[in-house]
């Protein structure tokens, strides 16, 4: 009996344990989707396809600078073998390479802090597109998995 009460114990505090590796997961995996949707708001803007907003814009940088202050604390190895639905996995290499990764997010961050207040036209946001897009892809074609 007390045997069981133990190894219950055990397996609550495991299932603890993975359910805030599965919040972390899950945070990063949002804030990479937000990331996505700041990026489609400039393209969209950038095309053409929606008029130049300030706002949008603003508010688009704002949220890509707490993305990259937040990311270095949501990578810990213990996430290292959660799974998700998701379409996309972080490689093993994150956790092989940690240093050359967080370099990656203080690129986006620098590219941020590069680009704050000085986005102000159509012109100077498609001058600084690229800029984000390559710390993008920098980090995702080491560091991003696609599953199927
Ligand atoms: C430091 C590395 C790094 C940087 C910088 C980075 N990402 Fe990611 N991104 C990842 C990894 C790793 C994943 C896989 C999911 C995870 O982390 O568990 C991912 C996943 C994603 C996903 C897929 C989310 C899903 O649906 O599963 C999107 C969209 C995304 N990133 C967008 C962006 C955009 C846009 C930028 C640039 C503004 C960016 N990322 C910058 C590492 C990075």
């Amino acid at each position: 009996m007390k045997r069981t009460g133990i190894a219950l114990a055990v397996l609550l505090l495991g299932a603890g344990i993975a359910g805030a590796q599965q919040d972390l997961v899950a945070t990063r995996i949002q804030l990479m989707k937000d990331n996505g949707k700041s990026m489609a708001a400039f393209a969209q803007m950038a095309k053409g396809e929606k008029p130049y907003d300030q706002a949008t814009v603003d508010s688009s940088l704002t949220k890509l600078e707490a993305a990259a202050k937040k990311l270095p604390t949501l990578y810990p190895a213990s996430t290292k073998d959660v799974q998700t639905e998701e379409k996309y996995t972080a490689s093993s290499k994150v956790w092989e390479n940690k240093a050359d990764f967080e370099s990656h997010i203080a690129k986006l961050g620098k590219v941020v802090a590069d680009n704050k207040g000085k986005i102000t036209s159509l012109d100077t946001l498609k001058a600084a597109i690229p800029q984000f897009g390559d710390s993008c892809k920098g980090c995702h074609e080491t560091y991003r998995i696609k599953k199927s």
